[in-house]
């Protein structure tokens, strides 16, 4: 099967699931035929770059430039993603520290197209949805309002962060935390969990396609 995968930044959790496929025997018997960022900066562009990996920048500004409001721009943006991904033809669409909401405008095509999409979430389900878990969860076990945080990837649906859970990892805090401590820790959760998370939705995609 192959993956097509999303990200914004350091792209860290794509390199993992680069090196799962790469592994013998591999830990992901899957394909990542292309990656597309939001963000040119994105480090994740090289990791993609290094491993042989097409790549797209899919830039917004054009799309602000174009359009008199910013509901247009991100319309078309969002419309444009979704063929981009299309034309790729990927069996599933990994979000990968993707911090872009996807609209309908861009879900209802690839779920149209029967393409499955996943995304990392750096939090407990329905907790922190959105951008800055790691760091408003801190805050919030600092007030004593939590006594741990975790990680999830689930099935991606409209509303952020909310679509099934597909695995769930508790991250606890330590005395004396620090965002740099509770990110290292919550990385290394994720690296581990996304591949994971991969490899069961795949099995699932799998099975619900033998039986249609
Ligand atoms: C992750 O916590 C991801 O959920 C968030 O950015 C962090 C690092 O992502 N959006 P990556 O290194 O770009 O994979």
């Amino acid at each position: 099967p192959t993956l097509l995968v999303l990200i914004s930044g350091s792209g860290s959790n794509l390199q993992a699931l680069i090196d799962a496929t790469k592994s013998t025997p591999p830990l992901l018997s899957a394909t990542i035929t292309h990656v597309i960022s939001n963000k040119k900066a994105a480090y994740g562009l090289t990791r993609a770059a290094n491993a042989g990996i097409p790549t797209t920048y899919h830039n917004l500004v054009p799309y602000k430039k174009k359009h008199p409001t910013t509901e247009a721009a991100r319309e078309a943006y969002d419309r444009d993603l979704a063929a981009h991904i299309l034309k790729h033809k990927p069996d599933m669409v990994v979000c990968a520290g993707w911090m872009h909401i996807l609209s309908p405008t861009c879900l209802g095509p690839l779920q149209g197209a029967g393409v499955d999409i996943i995304n990392l979430h750096p939090a407990l389900p329905g907790c922190f949805d959105g951008a800055g878990a790691i760091e408003r969860a801190l805050e919030a076990w600092e007030r004593g309002e939590i006594d741990k945080t975790g990680v999830m990837i689930h099935h991606v649906i409209t509303a952020v962060d909310r679509g099934t859970p597909i695995v769930v990892r508790e991250v606890p805090f330590v005395e004396g935390d620090t965002l740099e401590r509770v990110e290292e820790r919550i990385h290394a959760v994720e690296h581990v969990e996304i591949v994971k998370a991969t490899r069961i939705a795949l099995d699932q995609r799998r099975e619900r396609l033998e039986k249609s």
